[in-house]
């Protein structure tokens, strides 16, 4: 609680600081991929008091993509159980909910407004859409929502509320993330230096795990293995991983093995360099696998305790989102009132 509520960068005391800022979009069940790639360096990060970061949960966008309620409800819940349950440490960041922050529809307003239609044109989501569409013979526009075309708009706002500028994303989201710095700039010479410019960070250090079938793991190929199934069921999915035909004592190659290359994440560099001599030696895919699920195993065990604890306290979960909200108002509020101010919406008295 000790966690001081910054200055705008803009402004010059604080101005050397950075603000780590990522969402997580409230669609889906968090798997061993989500975890590699994001979330165990994001809480990681998050054990350091001198950090200035953001973490929130993106469930204006999960109605871009997602119109059942049930599922936008329960995968909010499942994610905020998830990272508290891997130990988030809700002192050192604010942790909240993208739709406890009304400034933030506010500000994607304002942004529309100074937005390029022509910007958004370029986005790749958007085009892809259109292509998918112009492929079927399909009017191009088929199935397109304003929703889906100005999703960028509303990314910039949730960054620039909180004048972010480091944001952990993935490949796919670097186009976002300068958009958000178009944006950005073009409102600042209009009404003044307002925000700071956002950069996208992306971590190449950061393992990309593949799925059961080799590909990247990913909810739309339908290969993942999510993160906490019960350990019968951790057990079979990682049983269903793709290998070749070779029997045990034939030596295998590590480095085109997907039980390998999720086994080094999880491993320390000793597992890591004895799990490739057992590969060499011709260990049996049985044996790596099962090896492998203890691994994991012994890394989520206690989480996932945790976890099921949670799942069974929304109440819990709720007041851990409205601190985090009451903590990122204490920002956006003040910070908002000086927007509206800077685009001629103040009182007449
Ligand atoms: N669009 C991002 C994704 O799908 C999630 C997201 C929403 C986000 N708002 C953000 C990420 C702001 C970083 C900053 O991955």
């Amino acid at each position: 609680m000790s966690k001081q509520i910054p200055m705008s960068n803009h402004t010059s005391e604080k101005a050397t600081q950075d603000t780590v800022l990522t969402g997580i979009t409230t669609t889906g069940t968090p798997h061993l991929g989500n975890y590699v790639g994001a979330i165990r360096p994001a809480i990681d990060a998050s054990q350091s008091s001198d950090v200035n970061a953001y973490y929130f949960l993106a469930d204006f966008h999960a109605l871009i993509k997602c119109h059942d309620p049930k599922m936008v409800h329960q995968s909010t819940r499942e994610i905020a159980a998830t990272w508290l349950a891997l130990g988030l440490n809700t002192d050192n960041v604010v942790f909240y909910r993208q739709s406890d922050i009304p400034e933030i529809t506010q500000l994607t307003w304002f942004l529309n407004c100074v937005a390029a239609k022509g910007l958004m044109n370029r986005a790749h989501a958007y085009k892809d859409s259109v292509q998918k569409n112009l492929d079927a013979g399909e009017d191009p526009d088929y199935g397109i929502t304003m929703g889906l075309f100005s999703y960028p708009v509303l990314m910039a706002a949730d960054i620039l509320m909180f004048n972010g500028t480091k944001v952990p994303v993935g490949r796919d989201q670097i186009q976002h993330i300068e958009m958000a710095r178009d944006i950005a700039q073009r409102f600042n010479h209009i009404f003044g230096e307002h925000f700071a410019l956002p950069q996208a960070v992306v971590d190449d250090n950061v393992a990309v795990l593949q799925g059961l079938d080799g590909r990247k793991m990913s909810k739309s190929y339908g290969n993942t293995i999510p993160l906490f199934l019960p350990e019968k069921q951790l057990k079979k999915h990682i049983n269903k991983i793709k290998t070749n035909l070779l029997e045990p004592g034939e030596p295998k190659d590590p480095d085109t093995s997907t039980v390998f290359q999720i086994w080094r994440a999880f491993a320390s560099a000793e597992q890591t360099a004895s799990m490739r001599k057992e590969f060499e030696g011709g260990i049996a895919w049985g044996e790596a696998k099962k090896q492998l699920f203890e691994l994991i195993n012994d890394e989520i065990k206690e989480p996932r305790e945790r976890y099921n604890e949670l799942m069974e306290n929304p109440v819990f979960i709720e007041q851990k989102l409205k601190e985090g909200a009451e903590k990122a108002r204490a920002y956006s509020a003040p910070f908002m009132a000086e927007i509206n101010k800077a685009v001629g919406l103040y009182s007449l008295a």
